[in-house]
């Protein structure tokens, strides 16, 4: 299937789920938003970016990655979009909590981000981008917000990992978080959006594509 249909499952981030979300995250600063910090400031590096890029991180949740990024880029600014108000508040809590100053937030949707033309250096999506209603939709959005030479950092779940290779992965989730959430997770594979499909997308729009990781996650890097 390589058309641009998206089979979507509409996770409805309601306000337990987003509660649940926090708590769960909160316990993976290191081992989950950590590395692709780091990832993400090499990125910066190597793209050459102006000293004091303007970032923001579409569906930001709550800014755990914002906070990561803030360490490794100090001179940016920074802002966090996502459509749950609740969402928002919980990363604006989080913030207080670990006493971070300088990330603002705006509530808006991927599919028409609420932000001028060609206003930003950086664009992150980390584990977001496959819930999005018309995902395709949602890269022009990032496209028409992204300054020229500006890079769109995008990390989610990769369909096209070796099964065999997912299976092992599956039984290491359900050891790590439950049956239950390892089987959510499985049930929830056939709508990630392939890294072929990815990049068919990102050339239509006009991005330079150059992929970091393909494993059972993706990193991919789009420059307008
Ligand atoms: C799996 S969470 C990931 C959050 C964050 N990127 C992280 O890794 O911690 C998905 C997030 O996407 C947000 N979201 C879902 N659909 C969205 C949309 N169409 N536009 C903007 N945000 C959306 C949800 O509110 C939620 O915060």
């Amino acid at each position: 299937m390589d058309d641009d249909s998206h089979e979507h499952i509409n996770h409805q981030w309601t306000d337990d789920h987003a509660e649940q979300f926090v708590k769960r995250m909160e316990g993976q600063l290191q081992s989950r938003y950590e590395p692709f910090a780091k990832e993400i400031a090499k990125i910066y590096l190597e793209y050459r970016i102006s000293e004091n890029p303007k970032i923001m991180d579409l569906a930001c949740g709550p800014a755990f990655l914002l906070m990561e990024i803030h360490k490794r880029i100090p001179n940016a600014s920074f802002l966090g979009v996502d459509a749950s108000k609740k969402m928002i508040k919980y990363a604006q809590q989080k913030l207080e909590e670990y006493s971070v100053q300088g990330i603002e937030f705006k509530q808006g949707k991927a599919e028409s981000i609420p932000l001028e033309d060609n206003s930003y250096s950086i664009i992150t999506c980390f584990n977001s981008f496959h819930d999005f209603k018309e995902p395709k939709k949602a890269l022009s959005e990032v496209h028409r917000v992204l300054e020229k030479n500006g890079i769109f950092i995008l990390k989610d779940k990769n369909p096209s990992y070796p099964k065999w290779k997912m299976k092992i992965y599956f039984y290491f989730l359900r050891f790590k978080m439950g049956k239950q959430r390892a089987k959510h997770y499985y049930q929830s594979s056939h709508h990630w959006i392939s890294p072929q499909r990815m990049e068919n997308w990102m050339r239509e729009l006009n991005f330079q594509v150059k992929f970091k990781s393909k494993g059972v996650d993706y990193i991919v890097v789009g420059q307008k």
